[in-house]
């Protein structure tokens, strides 16, 4: 009796256990073995015996049942232990993203002119010589087209050197007035510490009937517009040429790094160019079949804006995609 209770005592796992039950539980188990023997017996020991072997059988179960209990418990423990997950070894790569400057910058722009309910137009990138330069007062062979170095198709078509095509393509689809803004990425065949083959550009556009905008709508918007986004700057307007307006003038704000003193970022001017503007010329009006009407236009680099806000140095370094340079701007 000891004996088997002993044994069961030994087994260390469910499947030892269950070796044992058999052993002495099964059908030609030890026991079974034991109550075979009693019919040889005589009748007054049989009683006796089997009462007796009744109680081993009994208690046999019961050592049994603790000990699978205690066995399920073991490996339990056992199990987790092997399956266990350390979860206070957090991952260095489960860090948020964040917002690229460019399109943080793009988004700063565009929440200004959207709150003087200017709408957001965008176009192809793929564009046509009509809607990217004849429309915009840009005839074949004007000299003015050497300004833009253009990647061209087989067929003619060609990807959009600025996004004043979106101009065009929304006064086509459109009726005065209108008040928009085209977003997007632009090509060209540049490349230097200034210049990417791709970049973005807002265009912006403002048409009404002939008389109701002038260039003082222009420049009061435009310089609100740069305070906005630069703090308190001067701005200036210089007379220049672009052939999609007449007057145009690009505009300068006083030098973010030095406050006009003059410094190698500004080129000892004082100044900084951040955008081309003017009255829309009246042969884009005419491009569109539009009369009697007035407006004006500016268009701007976003990559400009972010390195003169951020103080990046070298336009090329904000698509090299380095994590190093793009975690700065995580949180922003
Ligand atoms: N499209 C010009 C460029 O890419 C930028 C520009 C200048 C747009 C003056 C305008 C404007 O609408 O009036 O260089």
């Amino acid at each position: 009796m000891v004996e088997l209770l002993e044994k069961i005592d030994k087994a260390t796992s469910s499947e030892e256990l269950e070796k044992v039950r058999i052993e002495i539980l099964g059908k030609k188990g030890i026991l079974a073995k034991e109550f075979a023997k009693l019919k040889n017996l005589p009748p007054n020991q049989k009683r006796e015996v089997a009462k007796e072997l009744n109680e081993i059988k009994q208690q046999c179960l019961e050592k049994i049942e603790r000990k699978k209990e205690e066995i399920k418990e073991k490996e339990l423990y056992q199990r987790m232990e092997k399956e266990k997950i350390d979860i206070s070894l957090i991952s260095h790569t489960l860090t948020s993203g964040g917002y690229h400057p460019v399109i943080e910058t793009m988004d700063r722009i565009l929440d200004y002119f959207q709150k003087l309910n200017f709408a957001i137009e965008e176009g192809g990138l793929v564009e046509d010589d009509f809607h990217n330069f004849e429309a915009l007062n840009l005839p074949k062979h004007h000299p003015a087209r050497d300004m833009q170095d253009t990647f061209y198709f087989q067929d003619g078509y060609l990807l959009r050197t600025h996004t004043s095509p979106v101009q065009i393509r929304t006064m086509k689809k459109q009726t005065p007035p209108i008040r928009m803004v085209a977003p997007g990425t632009v090509f060209r065949r540049d490349f230097d510490l200034t210049h990417t083959p791709m970049f973005h550009q807002i265009e912006g556009l403002v048409v009404e009937e002939a008389g109701k905008v002038s260039f003082a709508n222009l420049k009061a918007v435009l310089e609100d517009f740069l305070r906005y986004m630069f703090g308190d700057v001067e701005v200036r307007f210089r007379p220049s040429f672009f052939p999609f307006t007449e007057p145009s003038a690009e505009v300068d704000i006083s030098c973010l790094f030095c406050g006009g003193e003059g410094c190698r970022v500004c080129s000892h001017t004082g100044w900084l160019e951040v955008l081309g503007c003017g009255m829309v010329d009246s042969n884009v009006f005419k491009a569109v079949g539009y009369e009697n009407v007035s407006g004006y236009a500016f268009g701007l680099g976003v990559e400009r804006f972010a390195m003169l806000i951020h103080r990046v140095p070298d336009l090329r370094s904000l698509f090299e995609a380095d994590l190093r340079l793009l975690e700065q701007f995580r949180n922003l």
